[in-house]
């Protein structure tokens, strides 16, 4: 207790209001916080989440776009606990996936502090406890003090932007994926969509739904594989794969594979990389493309594909290949990156990049009770098993030490009653 009021500087105390929290904070309330939040709920243990926005799984409610669907099944897709309604398609849609993660926060009563942005966290050495700060969204700043911290703000926490020489000079709409909701408002515009992730693709194909033309930049390379092989999915059948073969032999079939269903997608300006895309995944975390249905659309000139910009100007750009094209829009589907260095600070667990140092599956634990639940480059499927292996450790600690004092408590209950 002593160390507690030690902690609390006077300045700090009178400034923010302080919350002792029995039991985890969890930062974030994806499916990453939600699963590890229902797995300690199983094992007895009090949590506490602490959410920037107003609902939860904020990524998929608020910067998704309308078509969006799970591009893995859905066994590599549900969290630990609560198997995906029997009637869910194999691959689900945004909103099938969210009501799940409704239900699944209902189920094991997980009720996030919503708008309550963690801005620094740091963990105390005097008093062996973490001190996380919030700030809410109405400017009222709280400071939680715990004995665990567990980091879910995941891999997609902030927007990439690019930097495009002329960018600030561009005349017509320049949004990020994360804003895109369909091609509705884009119909018979010139697209320039930067990017060729799955955003980039998927986007592309939207936005041909939509009676739009846009025109994707590929800067550099890219894999496309298909999202099913003979009917079965090219994930399912990878990691069945890697169960018996290396890496390396598994990347080859994949891309004899992808050559007889795709054909040579690198006359269409898509270029592989040199190295496979399950070892580029393990190395560099870039995730191959599962397409469904972009190529088709390259194929047919619908989406055009374009190389890197040199610069943008009023209502056009101009490529590193001397082209010029007009442009209506852009969109910039460059990626997301963890958000973990501007708040944490620490340097055992994670690195500068935000992401942990170990590779999966030893990046779940650091160190004075310090955890990382989402950041496996694995999607769904790795939050999953962080969580449960994250539960599993704080709830070892968390019963003895709660048997112990409850044998202390009984102890002196006997006593007391002994004297009488
Ligand atoms: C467009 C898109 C599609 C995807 N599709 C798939 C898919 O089909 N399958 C798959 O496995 N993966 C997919 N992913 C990967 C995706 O990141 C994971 O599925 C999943 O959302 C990760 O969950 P998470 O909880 O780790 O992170 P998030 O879902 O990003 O949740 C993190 C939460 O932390 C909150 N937060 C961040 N910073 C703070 C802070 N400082 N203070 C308080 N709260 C904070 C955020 O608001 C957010 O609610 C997709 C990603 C994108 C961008
Ligand atoms: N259906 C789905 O489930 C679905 C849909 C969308 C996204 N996702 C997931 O969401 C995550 C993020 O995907 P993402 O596609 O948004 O991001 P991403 O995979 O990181 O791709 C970003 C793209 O932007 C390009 N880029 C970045 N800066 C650029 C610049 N200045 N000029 C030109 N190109 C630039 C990159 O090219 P370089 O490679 O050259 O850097 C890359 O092609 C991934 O895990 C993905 O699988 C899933």
């Amino acid at each position: 207790m002593e160390n507690l009021f030690r902690l609390v500087d006077h300045e700090d105390f009178f400034s923010r209001r302080c919350i002792w929290v029995n039991g985890p904070v969890i930062v974030g309330a994806g499916p990453s916080g939600l699963a590890t939040a229902a797995c300690l709920r199983e094992q007895g243990v009090p949590f506490m989440v602490l959410e920037r926005e107003d609902c939860i799984a904020s990524l998929w409610q608020k910067r998704t776009y309308d078509r969006l669907k799970l591009h893995l099944p859905k066994q590599f897709c549900q969290l630990p606990k609560l198997p995906f309604p029997e009637d869910f398609p194999e691959y689900p849609s945004k909103k099938q996936f969210i009501n799940y993660l409704e239900s699944y926060a209902t189920k094991f009563q997980i009720n996030p502090r919503f708008n309550e942005c963690v801005q620094f966290a740091r963990y105390d050495e005097t008093s062996g406890l973490w001190r996380v700060k919030t700030k809410t969204s109405g400017s009222a700043e709280f400071e939680y003090i715990c004995r665990w911290l567990v980091v879910a703000t995941g891999e997609n926490a902030e927007c990439v932007m690019p930097e495009i020489d002329g960018l600030n000079e561009f005349k017509g709409d320049v949004i990020h994926a994360a804003d895109y909701k369909s091609g509705e408002k884009f119909r018979g515009k010139k697209v320039l969509v930067v990017g060729c992730g799955n955003s980039g693709m998927e986007l592309s194909l939207d936005l041909c739904n939509y009676n739009a033309s846009p025109s994707m930049v590929v800067r550099s390379s890219v894999h496309v594989l298909p999202r099913e092989i003979c009917g079965k999915s090219t994930f399912e059948l990878a990691v069945m794969l890697m169960k018996w073969l290396p890496l390396w032999f598994v990347d080859k079939l994949l891309l004899i594979l992808a050559w007889l269903v795709l054909g040579n997608i690198a006359k269409y300006g898509l270029k592989r990389p040199a190295e496979g895309p399950l070892q580029l995944k393990n190395r560099e975390g870039k995730t191959p493309v599962l397409d469904i249905g972009a190529l088709e659309k390259i194929r047919s000139g619908d989406i055009k594909v374009v190389p890197g910009i040199k610069r943008l100007n009023g209502f056009s750009v101009e490529l590193v290949n001397g082209e010029e094209h007009d442009v209506d829009a852009v969109v910039l589907a460059t990626g997301y990156r963890s958000n973990v260095p501007c708040w944490l600070q620490e340097g055992e667990l994670f690195s500068k990049n935000g992401f942990p140092k170990s590779p999966f599956p030893n990046g779940w634990k650091g160190n004075s009770g310090l955890y990382a639940v989402g950041f496996t480059r694995r999607g769904l499927s790795g939050a999953s098993s962080d969580a449960i292996r994250i539960a599993q450790d704080i709830g070892l600690v968390w019963k003895q030490e709660t048997k112990q004092k409850k044998q202390r408590t009984t102890a002196c209950h006997r006593r007391c009653i002994s004297q009488f």
